[in-house]
């Protein structure tokens, strides 16, 4: 690495050593390669490739196609990347690694901007270009690292509870439940139906990987507790995390989450739910379009993710377009986020495949609520989302969550001894 003695390349050059917090450095900008990348016009024009995780919508290649027929000079290439969220950080990494220039424009899962941009894997972007302001602000914030914009928001995620209407309805059951224990009774209660012979009563993602941090994260948060407190320092041995723990870990040894669960990411859980074994599902916006177009179609709903005591809180996800450093025809690739960030695209991604827009005012547009009825509720889920650790040793936090979830989840260690293994790791990986 080049040496600089700004006060900002100091100041990341810990952060990175320490893994620590992106605002422990203050939000004030500075100066070095960010903010040069981030006031010059980006040079370079031609082909370029976005890299993403696997479409399962079909709708990223048609965005894609409507650029390149307007831009045949220009075009750009789709590279699939696997599924799951953690192969998709590793190849990105590798590509940075290697300083390679065959990733241009990278979707970003929103809990790795601090750990791209410290390293300077990706470049700083003119803020003024993108519409920031007609953007839900959480969402925003996941794009940026110590103040400054190193992605443009392209779809958000929040966690959302699938439930069956139909059987619920004819077992008398007029609301979805707001509690777990309400959830687990419901659910005893239509499993009594004829029809509901074999089912499940609930699973969200819990193999071991990123989604295992969400799922984790989420049912501590409903229950009171926090991953890191407010000032960043890990607080997970708590009673409030252990109660979350223990309805994950509770419901997987009662039956009620369903032992081949343990193995399920999110397109496991989602056929497991269309394919009528779930009564309950967290999953995220995504599915709704595709259940909505399988023999499920009419039979579901969605509704705000339940907690311990009254309604639970979701982990804020979402994919943001960031430009790899490494990357050739920077010029296009500027355009090229514009245009798959703008409003247009987020209304087309919404519209065809039910991603979440970041642009705040589609959730309340008539069209779209007419077409996605719980739009209002998605919006406040993301609004009250809960982010995970913004840390740029964020691959240390999340194995360590991975690891120990899945041990107490699987029964090889109790909550209790999973979360003071889990808060002595946490502590390691972000002290200095
Ligand atoms: C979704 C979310 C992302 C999260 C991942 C976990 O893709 O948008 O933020 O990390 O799921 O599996």
């Amino acid at each position: 690495m080049k040496i600089r003695t700004t006060r900002a390349l100091q100041c990341s050059a810990t952060l990175v050593a320490a893994g620590l917090l992106l605002t422990a450095c203050g939000s004030s900008g500075g100066s070095g390669s960010g903010e040069r990348a981030g006031s010059t016009s980006f040079k370079g024009r031609g082909p370029i490739t976005y890299v993403a995780g696997k479409d399962t919508s079909g709708v990223v290649q048609k965005v894609i196609d409507r650029w390149n027929t307007l831009h045949p000079k220009e075009k750009v290439t789709f590279v699939q990347l696997p599924t799951d969220a953690d192969s998709q950080r590793q190849q990105m990494i590798q590509n940075a690694e290697t300083k390679s220039d065959a990733y241009t424009v990278l979707s970003l899962d929103v809990v790795w901007t601090s750990e791209f941009a410290a390293h300077q894997w990706i470049d700083r972007l003119p803020e003024k270009q993108f519409p920031l302001r007609n953007m839900l602000k959480p969402v925003v914030e996941t794009a940026k690292y110590r103040g400054a914009l190193y992605a443009a928001p392209a779809s958000s995620d929040g966690g959302l509870l699938y439930y069956r209407t139909d059987l619920l309805k004819k077992a008398g059951i007029a609301q979805p439940p707001t509690t777990w224990s309400q959830m687990t009774a419901d659910c005893a209660k239509a499993k009594k139906l004829p029809e509901a012979k074999g089912m499940s009563c609930y699973a969200g993602q819990f193999q071991k990987y990123e989604g295992l941090t969400v799922n984790f994260a989420e049912a501590v948060g409903s229950a009171g507790g926090v991953v890191t407190d407010a000032n960043g320092k890990p607080d997970v041995d708590t009673p409030e995390a252990r109660k979350g723990l223990d309805f994950l870990a509770g419901s997987v040894k009662n039956g009620t989450i369903p032992r081949e669960a343990i193995t399920y990411q999110e397109e496991d859980s989602r056929q497991a739910f269309q394919s009528g074994k779930l009564m309950f599902l967290r999953n995220w916006p995504y599915v709704y379009a595709l259940a909505e177009k399988s023999k499920l179609a009419g039979k579901f709903a969605v509704a705000p993710l339940p907690g311990l005591n009254g309604p639970g809180s979701s982990s804020l996800g979402g994919h943001n377009l960031a430009l790899s450093s490494y990357a050739r025809n920077k010029a296009t690739a500027v355009d090229f986020m514009k245009f798959f960030s703008s409003e247009d695209s987020a209304s087309t991604f919404l519209r065809d495949a039910s991603l979440a827009p970041p642009y705040a005012h589609l959730y309340d547009e008539a069209s779209l609520v007419k077409q996605y009825p719980y739009l209002p509720v998605l919006k406040r889920s993301i609004l009250r989302a809960v982010p995970r650790p913004r840390v740029v040793q964020y691959g240390d936090v999340t194995s360590a969550i991975q690891q120990e979830a899945y041990a107490a989840l699987t029964g090889s260690k109790s909550s209790a001894q999973a979360l003071k293994d889990l808060q002595s790791a946490l502590q390691k990986s972000t002290a200095q």
